[in-house]
């Protein structure tokens, strides 16, 4: 496995891979790896000769105040990790390296999609998260990238500038993995205390309950909220930040469930934020609630 840590060498690698024909997937991560970013790795492998995996702790998607300086970081462990998926290189670049000249002064901005859900807190993030993955796409050149659908505002937001900038990358989104008891893999459940995790498992059971309301036949946007804000609320470790039903791909709100919808939620446990979902498919009667591997995915014909 190639540990590269200059732009001009990963790109060298990944031209020379191009090359010779191969396929090329990008698996962009922040490192502090878990089985969730495993999934992206494996999912890469199955149509790209050469998986490239990136290591970095985007400073510019911090906001003031926000956990930069305290996220967890394992290189060592994380580089084990990746050799054993088989990854072929592994880009962990300094903040210098990325940001040579500190904040740059050119960013992506991707419109509208950004405003609310995670965006209304953190009004700065998805420019970050845009400019980083933009770098990284300009320097890898994947054929195809992958990304985790727990983060489903970025999936969003990044499909989103590939489209208008006609990017040549397949953006490929991957089922929310989450624990046995249902809490979505995070890297931040590192900060959890022993009884705030499982406070937290309030989040992934309020979302099965909505979602089981939908099979049920249930499809108005607000009950759905009002289930989760219910559920929540008996929790009084988990503060609930926003929960929201919006189209599943362009973000817009959403009063009747229809088509592909999402449900997705932000919550404080301490000073912990997290965020989960569940997309469910609404074709008429027939409902498909994806909540990711590991939990429970509901099928059913409503009333
Ligand atoms: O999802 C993440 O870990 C980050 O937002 C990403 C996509 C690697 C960009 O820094």
């Amino acid at each position: 496995m190639l540990q590269i840590e200059t732009i001009a060498d990963l790109r060298a690698a990944c031209d020379r891979a191009r090359a010779n024909g191969q396929r090329v997937g990008l698996v962009p991560t922040m490192g502090f790896l878990h089985e969730g970013h495993r999934s992206l790795m494996r999912a890469a492998r199955e149509s790209c000769a050469v998986v490239v995996v990136s290591l970095f702790v985007n400073p510019l998607q911090f906001g003031a105040g926000e956990d930069l300086d305290r996220y967890p970081r394992d290189l060592s462990g994380d580089l084990a990790q990746c050799e054993q998926e088989g990854v072929d290189a592994v880009f962990a670049p300094s903040v210098a390296e990325m940001y040579p000249s500190g904040r740059p002064v050119t960013t992506v901005h991707v419109d509208g999609l950004t405003a609310g859900l995670c965006g209304a807190a953190r009004p700065t993030h998805f420019d970050g998260v845009a400019t980083v993955v933009t770098k990284l796409f300009a320097v890898v050149g994947p054929c195809s990238a992958f990304f985790g659908r727990k983060d489903a505002q970025q999936l969003a937001v990044i499909a989103r500038l590939v489209e208008d900038l006609n990017l040549p990358v397949d953006v490929v989104g991957c089922p929310i993995v989450r624990e046995a008891d249902g809490l979505a893999l995070s890297s931040r459940n590192a900060y959890l205390a022993p009884d705030q995790r499982r406070a937290a498992l309030v989040l992934s059971r309020a979302l099965e309950a909505a979602a089981q309301a939908v099979v049920l036949g249930e499809r108005d946007a607000r009950v759905l909220v009002d289930i989760v804000r219910g559920l929540v609320s008996n929790e009084p470790e988990v503060a609930l930040e926003y929960v929201e039903v919006r189209a599943a791909h362009e973000l817009t709100p959403v009063d009747l469930l229809d088509g592909d919808v999402l449900l997705a939620l932000a919550a404080t446990v301490g000073s912990t934020r997290l965020i989960d979902n569940v997309v469910l498919s609404v074709r008429g009667a027939e409902v498909h609630a994806d909540l990711g591997t590991g939990a429970s995915r509901r099928e059913g014909a409503g009333k």
